[in-house]
């Protein structure tokens, strides 16, 4: 097995999918580690559940460009992932590890997505569209919010009396179980950033990205909203990590 990809994480929240990450990759072998957390919140969730995992961590100030670069460089870093993390992440970083960063966001993109569509905001704004369905998007990260290249979507019904809250969690248990698995994508090699960004790079056997992208938000939605949220997710575990073998 090849050295694990280093992944540093920011994030300014509760640091739900930074411990979906460290719990994914807890295995022997992983193909890729946590080796840094930072947060432009010192008194953040995801700050304690790294430290939990005893993974260093850092306050960091969200401007300071060149900060950032040097705690990257420090821990050797290969892939940022963003994780709830709620600031621009300075250019000179965009630049210097183009197609090394990620991003989360909970919607399908580009729908309720860009500035100040974060949070409960954005399923807030989907439940007053009237959206049946909205889901999951993880994207490469340049220099505007939410716009790179995506890398993979998963829709999430939304049910009528749902709330905000109960959007968000039902969003969020996916999220869990996409973001892990495209990182370990990334991690095998099987996805990379196109060259000038225009989108993504799909390696491996064909089905390996299939999961991710064949299925049209339109028809899996119909296909998941049957389904529990449970029952949803292990569907999604089980067609991705399929793709994860050997
Ligand atoms: C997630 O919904 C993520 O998509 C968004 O912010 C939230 C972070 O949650 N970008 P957590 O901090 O990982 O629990």
């Amino acid at each position: 097995m090849s050295t694990p990809t280093r992944i540093a994480v920011l994030a300014s929240g509760g640091g739900s999918n930074l411990q979906a990450i460290i719990d994914h990759f807890a295995t022997e072998n992983p193909s890729a580690e946590v080796v840094w957390v930072g947060s432009n919140r010192g008194n953040c969730g995801a700050l304690a559940r790294a430290k939990a995992a005893s993974i260093p961590t850092a306050v960091i100030e969200p401007a300071d460009g060149a900060a950032l670069l040097g705690k990257l460089k420090d821990h050797n870093v290969d892939l940022l992932v963003l994780a709830g993390y709620l600031r621009l992440v300075p250019r000179e970083v965009t630049a210097a590890f183009r197609g090394r960063i990620i991003n989360i966001h909970p919607a399908l993109l580009p729908a309720f997505g860009g500035a100040g569509m974060y949070g409960t905001k954005v399923h807030e704004a989907v439940i007053a569209s009237g959206a049946t369905v909205t889901g999951v998007t993880v994207h490469f990260v340049d220099e505007e919010y939410d716009r790179g290249a995506v890398i993979g979507q998963w829709p999430v019904p939304v049910l009528p009396g749902d709330t905000a809250a109960t959007v968000a969690a039902r969003v969020l248990h996916i999220e869990h179980i996409l973001y892990p698995l495209c990182i370990e994508l990334l991690a095998r090699g099987q996805i990379s950033l196109a060259p000038g960004g225009s989108g993504v790079v799909r390696k491996g056997p064909s089905a390996a990205t299939a999961a991710l992208t064949s299925l049209s938000p339109a028809e899996a939605a119909f296909s998941l909203a049957a389904l529990s949220p449970s029952a949803a997710a292990s569907q999604l575990r089980q067609a991705i990590t399929q793709l994860l073998l050997p």
